[in-house]
């Protein structure tokens, strides 16, 4: 039968269905050893974070930090939904990292950089060697790049114990941070550069991965090229060497423009700076990432708030004391690096160790070793790496001597097969996992167990962290109550100190993205009209566990990293044979997602290996090579609604052979079954159920 009304979005899936795909999984209680040393193991932070005690609970938080001046208002709802959070308060980032840690623990190591060739030996930087990095990196910043508070700068940097050392030197003066992903293109990273109006570019010469020394300063070419053409002239660009004195880049050192960091230092030995003391609301650092249009974002992250929000979940949830050895496997180029590698565990004085290479580097034991050799204790990663350590080595963390007693899965959803890997033999049936929920808008958790207080359940995230208060709205903005089987829109009710402050630049933006959805009244000053739209699907169980499904806009979650699929697009489109592309997930084994691609081709091109080869060359230069398409397609023609726009749902099903559903309202239908027949061959391919969000993807069209 045809329909005129729109399927509904995401709260489509009837009982029936879901009951098929998703049985209640059995809970897992947290070991009594765990309890008994958790920094969190009283129910009463139920009732101190209940919502009657909203916002007031989070001075819990930022009372774990230290500050130069108290604030004065906790939670200031005066313009929403741009929130301050603690007003009037003042602090520096670096010193609550750093410095107020030299009392008690200045010969702890703070960082334990593990390079990735074996033969050399992890390198230990104790607090008080953080601080005096820190210091006389920062004084370079002030004295030597000219940069002061309020300024941004752009860092393009490897997994590298000076990646954090550069961060908090920018806190220290009140330099506003923007980290991009290392894995990232010169073009991504001068993009970047351009919208955030950094004028210092800061770089790595190479670094150590696979087994390859990478060369990385290439990029820094491409990069001040990019921002010059965007109009953002790159006055400097200093260079970290991996080995000092001993250059590893081919790229040739433009004078007067190019430095290297340890040819320069010198000249701030023993220098120091002091904290510079930030309003709690100034930008502590911008995170770029990718949202619905081509230009991703630059999510923009307050000092105080943040950095009390990071704090406090790492104490909580991470269960970091400062006595702990703590691994969290991430990127400090994304979210989770900057949070939960950098900010909330050395705020809480922890070691932090920092793991240069790639996890199965040179064997599926690799991660295991250094578990062992460090005697880490907690452990962090995501679904992708536990899939692919899995299927290295099943068996591998049993020959080694380690012992965890907190694990961490973060980033896209684990499948309960994945996750009981993970709990019995990388866990040793002992250790506690959380499965953490939350964006890099976030700032820090938003959904998870509490991990010596609530039983875990594989495959949901939990109910709400403290002082988050989760529900799931339908397309309409009604509520969708627990236990229900039925899946919507996962919202937070209330403002949070981690969330971002804005879209850097766009305000607009920032409203339309996360509040525009569901804010029944503009003008209201109460932020309960104000529910935060996370663009995840997502169900709530009756036990008030949330379940992920995955993203509901066009955004491609690969390997726990958002890709906009406009951004894939537009990057093949700068290839002047393609008149049209289209991007659309498709299910990986490990990865969760990856990109596959259509295109078609302007008249005067025929299809050729070439162009799809030069497809993939394209993304790679342009995104980077995390976003490199598993396959690329060559169609005659895309399935387009009579208004002209792709039906890339339709695409996503014939790439993950579901059913195309119903296509007759197409103005082009006959192209379906032709596209089918060259990805799946002549055949009639027997169409399975997908996971939801494929279901969901592209439906908006
Ligand atoms: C997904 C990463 C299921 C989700 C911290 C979200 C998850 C996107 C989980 C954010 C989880 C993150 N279970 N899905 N535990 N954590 N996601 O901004 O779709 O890189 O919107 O932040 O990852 O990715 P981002």
């Amino acid at each position: 039968m045809q329909s005129t009304k729109k399927a509904p979005k995401v709260a489509g899936p009837t009982e029936g269905r879901i009951a098929v795909h998703w049985k209640e999984e059995e809970y897992y209680k947290p070991a009594e050893t765990f309890i008994s040393q958790a920094n969190l193991a009283d129910p009463a932070v139920n009732k101190r974070f209940a919502e009657k005690n909203f916002p007031d609970c989070f001075i819990e938080y930022a009372e774990m930090l230290t500050w130069s001046q108290r604030w004065n208002i906790v939670l200031d709802t005066n313009h929403p939904p741009f929130w301050k959070w603690f007003v009037g308060g003042k602090l520096n980032a670096s010193y609550n990292c750093v410095d107020r840690h030299l009392a008690k623990y200045k010969n702890k190591a703070a960082l334990i950089f593990v390079p990735e060739p074996e033969d050399e030996e992890p390198v230990t930087v104790t607090y008080q060697e953080l601080y005096v990095r820190v210091n006389e990196f920062a004084v370079l910043l002030r004295d030597f790049a000219g940069l002061k508070k309020g300024d941004r700068v752009t860092i393009h940097m490897p997994m590298i114990a000076e990646l954090p050392v550069t961060m908090l030197a920018c806190a220290r003066l009140g330099v506003v941070h923007s980290v991009v992903f290392g894995g990232f293109s010169g073009e991504a990273c001068g993009m970047r550069a351009a919208d955030s109006g950094s004028n210092v570019l800061i770089y790595a010469d190479g670094y150590h991965r696979g087994g390859k020394m990478m060369d990385h300063k290439v990029a820094a070419e491409i990069a001040v090229a990019t921002a010059e053409k965007e109009g953002q002239t790159i006055d400097k660009v200093l260079v970290w060497r991996r080995y000092p004195g001993k250059y590893c880049s081919a790229a040739p050192m433009v004078k007067g423009r190019d430095f290297f960091v340890d040819e320069i230092i010198g000249n701030y030995r023993g220098k120091r700076v002091d904290p510079e003391p930030m309003d709690s609301e100034a930008a502590l650092f911008l995170m770029y990432t990718s949202g619905t249009t081509g230009k991703p974002k630059g999510c923009q992250h307050r000092t105080g708030g943040y950095l009390a929000y990071v704090t406090g979940t790492s104490k909580y949830i991470q269960d970091i004391h400062p006595e702990d050895v703590y691994w969290c496997m991430a990127d400090i180029g994304w979210i989770t690096g900057h949070s939960y590698i950098v900010y909330g565990p050395l705020a809480l004085g922890a070691t932090s160790v920092i793991y240069e290479g790639i996890p199965t580097y040179p064997d599926a034991g690799r991660v295991w070793r250094i578990a062992e050799r460090l005697d880490v204790n907690i452990f962090h990663t995501s679904p992708t790496a536990i899939r692919m350590l899995r299927k290295a080595g099943p068996e591998e963390p049993k020959k080694y001597h380690y012992h965890f007693k907190h694990m961490t899965t973060v980033g896209e959803p684990i499948e309960p097969e994945v996750w009981k890997w993970y709990y019995h033999v990388v866990g040793k049936d002992g250790a506690v996992i959380v499965d953490t929920y939350w964006q890099t808008e976030n700032g820090g958790f938003l959904c998870s167990t509490k991990p010596a207080l609530d039983p875990m359940k594989p495959g949901s995230a939990g109910p709400g962290v403290p002082g988050i208060y989760p529900i799931i709205l339908d397309e309409q903005g009604q509520e969708i109550p627990a236990g229900t089987a039925i899946a919507g829109n996962i919202c937070i009710k209330n403002p949070w100190p981690g969330i971002l402050q804005t879209v850097w630049g766009d305000d607009d933006r920032f409203v339309r993205q996360y509040y525009s959805k569901y804010c029944k009244n503009p003008k209201s000053k109460d932020w309960h009209d104000w529910p935060y739209f996370a663009a995840d699907g997502a169900m709530l169980a009756a036990d008030g566990y949330f379940r992920i499904l995955g993203r509901v806009d066009d955004v491609i979650n690969v390997a726990g990293h958002r890709l906009g699929t406009k951004e894939l697009e537009s990057a093949c489109l700068t290839m002047v044979e393609v008149a049209e592309a289209a991007v659309v997930p498709v299910v990986d084994e490990i990865k969760g997602r990856v990109p596959e691609i259509y295109i078609s081709l302007k008249p005067a091109f025929a299809p050729a290996k070439e162009i799809e080869d030069r497809v993939i060359a394209t993304i790679e230069t342009m995104i980077g090579k995390i976003a490199r398409p598993r396959k690329v397609w060559i169609v005659p023609d895309m399935p387009k609604t009579r208004s002209g726009k792709i039906m890339r749902r339709v695409l996503a099903a014939i790439s993950n052979t579901l059913d195309t559903g119903d296509t007759s309202t197409l103005a082009n239908p006959d192209i379906v079954e032709e596209i089918r027949q060259h990805v799946q061959g002549k055949q009639k391919v027997k169409t399975r159920e997908g996971p939801d969000d494929l279901k969901q993807f592209g439906q908006e069209e």
